[in-house]
Formats: C-alpha cells, structure tokens, sequence
C-alpha cells in the first residue's frame, strides 16, 4: 500500500481525492497495490468534507511522515506551491502536479532536485488537462525527431471562443460561465491574454525539443483583440479562430509563440470547440497525431494527476525520462515566422495591396476589409507602412 497526500484542496486537489475514494479498485489494479490517501493538507477550515478526517493545516505533518511517497501538489502558482514541493522533493517524496507555471517557470530546478532525491517530479496534467500527451510524446514517440507540436491549449479561451463566434455569447458571459465550470485560472487573464497557453507551449518546447524556453521570451497574444468583425470575416472565409499555442521548426528555425490564428473549417483543428484542448505532434517517422480532450475541469484534470501517481507506483526506483535538458533556449522572432496572414484593415484596398502584394480578399464586414496574404513574415507586413487593425498566421 502507498501513502499519498494533497496539498491544495481546490477543484483539482478535490477532483484527485474524489476520484481516488470512487476508483480504488481500478487504481488498485492498475498501480498494482492500494493507493490510500494519508493527508489533505490546506489552510482553510472544511469541517462538512467528506474528507474532513484527513486535513491538515502545516506542511510538516507530511514532509515529516515517512509513509506518505507521493505528494500531489494542487495549491498552483509558484509561491506556497514551489516551496512545498521542494520541501517534500528534499524529503524524498515524488512529487506530482498539474501546475503549469510551476513547471514551466521552475521546472529545471525541480527536476534537478527529484534526481538529487532519487524520486520523481511529475505533470501529465499540466498540458491539456486530461489529455494524455506528455508521456506518449516523450516514450510512445520517443523514437522521432519532432518537428511541431501546436495545439489548442487553453480550455478557457476555446470556450469562450466557441460561445462567442458559434453562439452569439459576450465575451464576458462566456468568461463567466467559464469561471464557474472551474475552467479558468484564479486570474482569468492567464487565460484571456494567453499566459496560461503560453506557459503550456514552453513545456512542449521542453519536452520536444530538449531545450529550456522561458514563457518570458516568447511572443504571446491571447484573444483579447478578436472581435466579432474578425468573426464575420472567418465565416465568410469557411474558416475558424483559435488560439494555438505552438512549438515548431521551420525554415531550420525553431518557434515558440502563442497566438490567434486563422484555419480553414476541414482542418482537424478547427473542429476542436467548447472546452476540449487538441494537440497536433509531427514527427519524423510516426508523421502527424493529433491528441484531444478535455482540457480543463475537476475531473479530467485529476484524471491526468492520478495517471502519474499510479505511474510512480507501478515503476518504483525508475526515474521517469521528461527529455527536458538544462540548456537554455532562445527561440526565433515571432516576426520571422514565414507564413499566410490574415489581415483587417480600414485602408484602402488598392494600396494595401499595391504595398503588401497579392491578397485573398474576403468579403468586406462592417466597413472593414479583410484577407489573406500570401506567404510572408510579420516583420516584412509592418515594414511597408499599412495600418493593421489585426495580423494573425493562416494555420495550415
Ligand atoms: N485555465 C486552464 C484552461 C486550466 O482553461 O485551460 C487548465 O490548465
């Protein structure tokens, strides 16, 4: 029998403890012995929880506890969290999050002290809620040389999104029912303004490419600036908005960038709405997968957790390759990236286009033009002079 304790009895904290009392036989079978939950450790009195037995206020009462093996970290953030984890990683004790900034902000410090402990730091569900994506990329797919990995990262902007331009929803109506589904983050403009995707899109970057890439140095636009007029144009294109989140080489270049884009309808992608996250992964030899599913939520996010608790159980002493290596990597100038833009505009379309060549006009909507350029960087679109009102990449 393992011993494991969470710390942070939020949505997901709850969601792990729910989950473990309801599925102990299967988790049982599967981790291949009882998984018994020793601690809730939180700062806030619950004297009504089902799991009231179980609460804890001080930390020290499972760092201190040689029988709890696992802490589940479920506080987010990186103040109480970080140091919780690198107190119960010291104290030998595996450690498993959902936490996203953690990861990707401390993720190398981290590692280093699971190795030094001989113990494990893990965060299946860090990216993509419950999509299993991390561990089939690094061991289903280790044998590839990874090209991209873009996706849809962000369940509370694909949501709102989704409500938005399929719905007729307002921006701030969908943001709240998001709020109240449990999708978004304490501070919802993680998600809005694309942090949240952002910080996701490093971890790829980690995992796929080796490299450490800070979410500071990577250009990040959420979906703040898209309007109904941006809508209308994709509608009248057959195509969709989403915010993806993307890690890629090309042009021998690798990108990390989070951003709207614009995709035609047929493209896999597109058809990904409501709070669903997708992953697309190209690679060498498997060619291209496409990963979905929940992305955020009580219960496929502690799905995910509960899948790396049974994982550190089943492989006890083996030491979990993460492929995440302590280089540091600077990725290329988003205004670099080569692709087809779409563009809104309220010039004239006839020096729009003598200035930025042939476009792909769609029809006009609210006294704006719109359209699609042909393949082009950003740098090259500001260098000419035509005012913008949006510029995001053509997905394709
Ligand atoms: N706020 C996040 C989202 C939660 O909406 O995707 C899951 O990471």
């Amino acid at each position: 029998m393992k011993k494991i304790a969470i710390v942070g009895f939020g949505v997901v904290g709850g969601g792990v403890a729910e989950i473990l009392q309801r599925n102990a036989k299967i988790i049982e079978k599967n981790a291949g012995e009882a998984i018994e939950l020793g601690y809730i450790v939180d700062l806030r009195d619950m004297p009504d929880s089902p799991f009231a037995d179980k609460m804890v206020k001080d930390f020290a009462v499972v760092e201190n506890d040689p029988t709890v093996s696992i802490v589940v970290e479920a506080i987010g953030g990186c103040g109480a969290a970080l140091q919780f984890v690198r107190r119960a990683l010291t104290a030998g004790k595996s450690v498993v999050t959902s936490n996203k900034q953690l990861v990707a902000e401390h993720g190398l410090e981290l590692f280093r002290l699971a190795k030094e402990h001989g113990v494990n730091f893990l965060f299946e569900a860090s990216v993509g809620g419950g999509i299993p994506v991390l561990n089939p990329m690094t061991r289903c797919l280790g044998a590839n040389e990874l090209y991209e990995v873009s996706g849809i990262l962000n369940g509370t902007t694909n949501y709102i999104l989704s409500q938005m331009l399929e719905k007729g929803e307002s921006f701030d109506g969908a943001l709240k029912n998001a709020q109240k589904l449990g999708y978004a983050e304490a501070n919802p403009a993680a998600d809005v303004e694309g942090t949240d995707a952002a910080r996701k899109s490093c971890i790829l970057a980690g995992l796929a490419f080796g490299g450490n890439v800070a979410p500071d140095d990577i250009h990040v636009e959420g979906i703040t600036a898209v309007t109904s007029v941006d809508a209308a144009f994709a509608e009248a294109g057959g195509m969709k908005i989403k915010l993806l989140g993307r890690a890629l080489v090309r042009d021998g270049k690798k990108y990390v960038f989070v951003s709207p884009h614009f995709m035609k309808q047929e493209q896999p992608l597109a058809c990904v709405g409501d709070v669903f996250n997708a992953i697309l992964v190209r690679g060498s030899d498997v060619g291209e997968t496409m990963f979905y599913g929940p992305g955020a939520g009580r219960y496929p996010t502690a799905s995910a957790v509960l899948g790396d608790v049974i994982d550190i159980v089943r492989n006890p002493g083996r030491e979990q390759p993460t492929g995440w290596e302590a280089a540091e990597e600077k990725p290329a100038s988003f205004d670099t990236f080569k692709a087809r833009y779409y563009i809104r505009t309220r010039e004239e379309k006839a020096l729009v286009q003598q200035k930025l060549g042939q476009i792909t006009w769609l029809p006009d909507q609210q006294g704006c033009s719109g359209g699609v350029t042909e393949p082009c960087t950003r740098a090259q679109l500001k260098a000419v002079g035509v005012a913008l009102d949006a510029c995001w990449p053509v997905f394709e």
